[in-house]
């Protein structure tokens, strides 16, 4: 099988990551003579002492199982919860790892966008910890697998199957664009499926809130737009674009602008827009793919006023009911063989290597230690 497809991130110039600034408020003393940084002080520590414990008899309840994923920077282990039979899925980073790897306003960004937002086609993350060697996130346990498996297993889909993937994904993503996020890192390796057999987005390490356009490059090369390429700025409209590319790989088993398997051809086939359809590709559905793989992002659709809806408005959608889409009503094409909610059958095999990352430095410790 070929191996899943990493994303990276890279440091343009103008852009940077930058890490977290320590600077203290300036507060006003209390009437009561104790300064309000005394009060506050008193009050976060009792706070996060109380939650920190919390969080760490959760930890310690967790049975850790079995490895189903590695990405760039993350390892998700399945676990159990000893007390209530629950599975999880366990995301772990080691902290040295990912500052090192200049990761570390992803990780938290990752954590803050996923804290604050629900959606049915969207993992689910419960809490953030960490120890003095890794960051853990836990998340729903997803035991259906990555899209990617499904698509290189059965090499191409049919329309049918791939329109029910990509009307999930384009509600998530016009959930993630009302907040003013963007995601990123489109691809169906980060796609997974349920038990059922809906789609789950994960893997926020990219998302952002942003306000109107943001610099940093950062996704996976194939699913990456012109305007990325170009560091002129990139916006919502790049998650429209990547949307028309899962579209494309879907139905014809590779991507439009890596023929050869051939990374560094990318760039240059993406910046001149050159594709060469498959005859598989009916017209209609040619016409939809290529209005989202339209060079200027200003003009690619979904970039309107009316955003989102200017793509469910199109004709090859005619006759989706989306409020049946949104309620889970639409009948999965594919249901995973899972036989119990804690099955891994769906997943690769990874070794289980996850153990041995080196303790953090008080100094790495100190940037997560609200994590
Ligand atoms: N909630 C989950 N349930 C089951 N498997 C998961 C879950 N989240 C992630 N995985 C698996 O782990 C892989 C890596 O996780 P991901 O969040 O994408 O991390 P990375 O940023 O390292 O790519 C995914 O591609 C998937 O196979
Ligand atoms: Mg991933």
């Amino acid at each position: 099988m070929t191996s899943s497809r990493l994303s990276v991130h890279y440091v343009n110039s103008g852009a940077s990551i930058t890490s977290r600034t320590t600077g203290s408020p300036r507060l006003s003393t209390h009437a009561n003579g104790e300064s309000d940084t005394v009060l506050i002080a008193k009050k976060l520590s009792s706070l996060s002492l109380t939650e920190r414990e919390e969080k760490q008899h959760a930890l310690d309840r967790l049975e850790m199982l079995k490895t189903v994923g590695t990405g760039s920077y993350g390892h998700v282990l399945v676990v159990r919860d000893r007390e209530t039979s629950t599975y999880y899925a366990l995301k772990i980073f080691s902290i040295t790892h990912v500052v090192h790897s200049r990761q570390t306003e992803h990780v938290k960004s990752e954590k803050e966008i996923l804290s604050a937002i629900k959606h049915p086609f969207i993992v689910r993350l419960y809490w953030t910890h960490h120890s003095d060697q890794f960051l853990y996130m836990l998340f729903d346990y997803l035991p259906g697998g990555e899209l990617f498996s499904y698509m290189r297993r059965k090499g191409t889909f049919d329309l049918k199957t791939s329109l029910f993937y990509i009307c999930e994904i384009i509600l998530a993503f016009e959930y993630l664009h009302s907040l003013q996020i963007i995601y990123r890192d489109l691809k169906p390796e980060n796609i997974l499926l349920d038990a059922e057999g809906h789609s789950k987005v994960v893997d926020f390490g990219f998302a952002k809130k942003i306000l109107n356009k943001t610099f940093t490059t950062c996704g996976t090369p194939d699913y990456l737009s012109p305007e990325l390429f170009k560091n002129t700025g990139h916006n919502k409209s790049t998650d429209w674009w990547s949307l028309g590319i899962l579209l494309f790989e879907m139905l014809t088993g590779g991507t439009p602008f890596n023929p050869n398997q051939n990374e560094s051809e990318i760039p240059g086939r993406v910046l001149a827009g050159r594709i060469t359809w498959p005859r598989t590709i009916d017209e209609q559905t040619k016409a939809f793919i290529k209005k989202l793989l339209i060079q200027n992002p200003d003009k690619r659709l979904g970039a309107g006023r009316n955003g989102s809806r200017e793509i469910k408005e199109q004709p090859i959608f005619a006759s989706i009911r989306w409020d049946d889409v949104y309620a889970r009503k639409s009948k999965p094409p594919i249901v995973p063989a899972v036989k119990h909610p804690g099955d891994t059958s769906c997943f690769d095999q990874y070794p289980e290597d996850w153990r041995s990352a080196p303790f953090a430095s008080d100094k790495e410790l100190d940037l997560f230690a609200d994590f």
